[in-house]
């Protein structure tokens, strides 16, 4: 059977304390790692009165941390760093001990240190005998972490495990506290979490009547791709769309438009905004008048010529102009020659901080119909710091990293 990677990349810190429940967690970390997670086990002396840090570290297959006072230890990682490098703190099984030192903010051995260093969130398991879990003053620490922001899973009534005495105090069971630690990740704030990040998509027709336009190939893959990928990230993403035949991506706000004209004007009036991506085809002109009716051919002949005037520039519009400029402001090239040399031009015309530029040419073997709307890409990414060279991979695979890029740059920066 295949475990979902319901915790991949989680790195949960697991502190055991001294409880015969402690042998639940040898279980609680195997199940832990088959969906993804690493466990950095710490336990406590009494715990090793239960289970062995040999047991324990073999199932983990890592380090077990047991003393404060270690001094390979504090060289090797330190206690801050235990209670900081992690994404969840897991305390498993919590004694009636150990929760009254965490409601108290004492801190004399590792367990309880890094519980008061911590930064990630908590999630307590506890177990001890009944009379224990209903005395006042358990009661009264239980209140004090849940008012602190602590989480509980259990404990469960049954029958004690030392004593035979039935009640409430047994620990939750490995996958009771497995489905709890993966609430408590997928409710802990995203990357992008309170970025509101602004994207242009698609082509833009520029009408010469009312049933002609001038268009080009876009298909708005790559931008509605990018738009959903940082919405998974939990970016606020305002998608300006041009006509396109692909569905709305999921968790983005989406505004319609049809020209150049009507985009610039949406992307202004989504501004301001962390970050600006404009990966839509934007059409370079725009017949100089639109007719009011249908161009009739006039007895058999057509138009001579059909004027053109400029379309403005959204991106340089923004990448060049103060008040309104996000921090950051991403563009995009599409090339069918000297891609570095026009790319790099772009860059600085039109005051991107990134420009991704890629090969539309139809010899570059990408692409579905002609040099345009196919699934694929291959992009080299361009920076005051130089050209950076992605290997050709799907549209959502290239959304993905540009994407973790924007969440690295944005890390941090305020609006
Ligand atoms: N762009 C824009 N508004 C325009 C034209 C382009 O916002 N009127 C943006 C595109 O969304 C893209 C970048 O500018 O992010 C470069 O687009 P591209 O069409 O490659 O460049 P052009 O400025 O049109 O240059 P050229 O036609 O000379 O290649």
């Amino acid at each position: 059977m295949t475990i979902t990677q319901t915790l991949s990349g989680k790195r949960i810190l697991l502190i055991i304390g001294g409880g015969i429940a402690a042998y639940k967690c040898l279980d609680l970390i195997r199940r832990l790692r088959e969906r993804g997670a690493t466990v950095r086990p710490v336990m406590t002396r009494a715990a090793a009165e239960f289970v062995t840090p040999l047991s324990v570290g073999a199932l983990a297959a890592t380090k077990v941390f047991t003393e404060l006072f270690d001094r390979d230890d504090e060289q090797d990682v330190g206690h801050i760093r235990l209670a900081r490098e992690t994404d969840l703190i897991v305390v498993a099984p919590a004694t009636a001990d150990l929760m009254a030192k965490m409601a108290t903010g004492l801190a004399n051995d590792l367990a309880s240190t890094i519980l008061l260093a911590a930064g990630s969130p908590v999630l307590v398991a506890p177990a001890m005998n009944p009379h224990m879990w209903r005395h006042p003053a358990t009661r009264r620490n239980r209140e004090a972490l849940a008012r602190d922001g602590i989480r509980f899973v259990g404990p469960n009534a049954g029958e004690m495990a030392e004593s035979g005495e039935a009640g409430e105090g047994r620990m939750a069971e490995p996958l009771e506290i497995v489905a709890a630690i993966e609430q408590v990740c997928a409710a802990a704030p995203k990357p992008l979490s309170g970025k509101r990040i602004v994207i242009t998509s698609g082509p833009t027709h520029e009408p010469i009547d009312p049933v002609r336009y001038i268009a080009n190939r876009s298909s708005g893959k790559q931008g509605h791709a990018i738009a959903a990928a940082l919405a998974r990230l939990g970016a606020d993403v305002q998608l300006v769309s041009g006509p396109v035949s692909i569905a709305d991506p999921d968790g983005v706000t989406v505004t319609r438009v049809e020209t150049a004209r009507q985009m610039q004007a949406s992307v202004e009036r989504l501004l301001p905004a962390d970050a600006a991506i404009f990966a839509a085809a934007v059409a370079d002109w725009r017949a100089a008048t639109e007719a009011a009716d249908k161009m009739k051919k006039d007895g058999g002949k057509g138009p001579e010529s059909l004027p053109l005037t400029e379309n403005p520039d959204i991106l340089a519009g923004i990448g060049t102009h103060g008040s309104l400029r996000p921090g950051l402001v991403i563009g995009f090239a599409a090339e069918t020659e000297k891609l570095i040399e026009h790319a790099t031009a772009k860059l600085k015309r039109k005051g991107a901080d990134l420009i991704v530029a890629n090969d539309v040419s139809p010899d570059s073997g990408i692409g579905g119909s002609g040099v345009m709307g196919g699934d694929r890409n291959r992009i080299t990414l361009l920076s005051q710091d130089g050209a950076e060279a992605w290997p050709e991979m799907g549209k959502d695979e290239v959304a993905e990293r540009l994407a973790a890029l924007v969440a690295e740059r944005l890390s941090g920066s305020e609006r």
